[in-house]
């Protein structure tokens, strides 16, 4: 009778100790490493441009079959003080693990020294968190390559490599100052097409090629929109019609995303501009608004980051830091933040065009048809 008692005893001891294994492990989870007490605190800059929405729904729902709780929460329309006061109750209420895409990756230093006292792993999402030793890891993609896949496409499209005396007139615009990633946009870019601005088989018109000339505000298509409207009204940009009219030639705008060359694009349809006569324009997202303007040939290519791949990547990140194993990083030498290389994991960009949209982005299920033809 005792011995039975014993065995029910060490069964049941054991059981609990399976159970308390099981949740720490994420039994709810797709393979170890959630737990039904973790909480993560996902900060995202806006709700206004759609990539942050399908990243923030992509990345909840990724936890959540993990077995994670999420606390989802966006920083108003790109609102700094919205997202550093968003964080800090975030860590005030307790949140495990901080997955943060700063609006500005400048102001942040502050609130993640709280973090880090409160010893709470911070990854850097999509955008490199600057000045700061409290970001233990960063997930994006290879935003150098995004920046080479644009300057290649416009090198092709141009056929900058021949040796024909054709010059020809580019624009550039890239996004948000506070933002890191325009560096490696910008200056993957230029790494192909600064060649050909030197031999003066590109010229810029405007003469603005530094990065912080061309940089755009917030990312907003209003302000891009802005700026090639003074462009095309002090340099004379128009469409090259048959009618006499005797306008500048403009051959390509270098945008480094989407929503810019959204603001280009509604600029140079106010000028006149038509499907016949538009410039090459570059992109990146594959906005559903973009795709639609690939459609309608008012927007030559963007750059898919499959945003379902980052969440599940950044999901794989934290079930390592939670379950103490080795955390999948394949960049340790490329993101240094002014005060440490931060561990990294790059995914790959693709190309997209009017080619390959649909592959990309109908036959995987990202998009329905719906979606784009609305
Ligand atoms: C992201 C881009 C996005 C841009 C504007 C960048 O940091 O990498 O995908 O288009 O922010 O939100």
């Amino acid at each position: 009778m005792k011995k039975n008692l014993r065995k029910i005893l060490v069964a049941a001891v054991a059981a609990a100790m399976l159970l308390t294994l099981v949740a720490a492990c994420g039994g709810g989870g797709t393979g170890g490493g959630g737990s039904s007490g973790t909480t993560i605190g996902i900060s995202l800059p806006t709700m206004s441009l759609q990539r942050w929405v399908q990243d923030g729904d992509n990345m909840k729902e990724q936890f959540e079959a993990a077995g994670f709780n999420v606390d989802l929460q966006y920083g108003g329309e790109n609102d700094v003080a919205t997202q550093i006061s968003q964080i800090e109750n975030m860590i005030s209420a307790g949140v495990d693990v901080l997955v943060i895409c700063a609006i500005d990756g400048f102001s942040l230093t502050e609130v993640l020294a709280t973090a880090k006292a409160n010893n709470i792993p911070v990854i850097a999402y999509d955008r490199l968190i600057m000045n700061t030793d409290a970001v233990t890891y960063y997930a994006t993609f290879d935003n150098w390559k995004v920046g080479t896949l644009q300057g290649t496409f416009l090198e092709n499209a141009l056929n900058l490599k021949s040796q024909s005396d054709e010059v020809f007139n580019i624009e550039f615009f890239t996004g948000d100052p506070g933002d890191n990633n325009i560096h490696f946009f910008f200056g993957g870019a230029m790494e192909v097409l600064q060649p050909y601005l030197d031999s003066g088989k590109l010229q810029c018109l405007s003469g603005q090629t530094d990065i912080m000339q061309v940089a755009t505000v917030d990312w907003n298509p209003a302000n891009a929109q802005a700026r090639m409207e003074n462009l095309i009204a002090s340099v004379g940009y128009g469409p090259q019609h048959d009618l006499g009219i005797i306008s500048t030639p403009l051959n390509a705008v270098m945008c480094s995303n989407d929503s810019t060359a959204q603001g280009v694009t509604q600029a140079l349809l106010g000028a006149g501009f038509d499907a016949d006569t538009f410039p090459y324009i570059t992109g990146q997202d594959c906005d559903i608004v973009s795709v639609r303007n690939m459609l309608a040939g008012h927007q030559s290519m963007s750059v898919f980051k499959d945003t379902r791949t980052l969440a599940a990547n950044v999901v794989a990140m934290v079930k390592a830091i939670v379950g103490g194993t080795t955390v999948p990083i394949n960049d340790t030498t490329s993101y240094d933040n002014n005060v440490h290389v931060v561990p990294t994991h790059l995914s790959d960009p693709v190309f997209a065009d009017i080619n390959n949209w649909e592959a990309l982005l109908i036959d995987t299920g990202y998009y329905t048809m719906d979606q784009i033809t609305g």
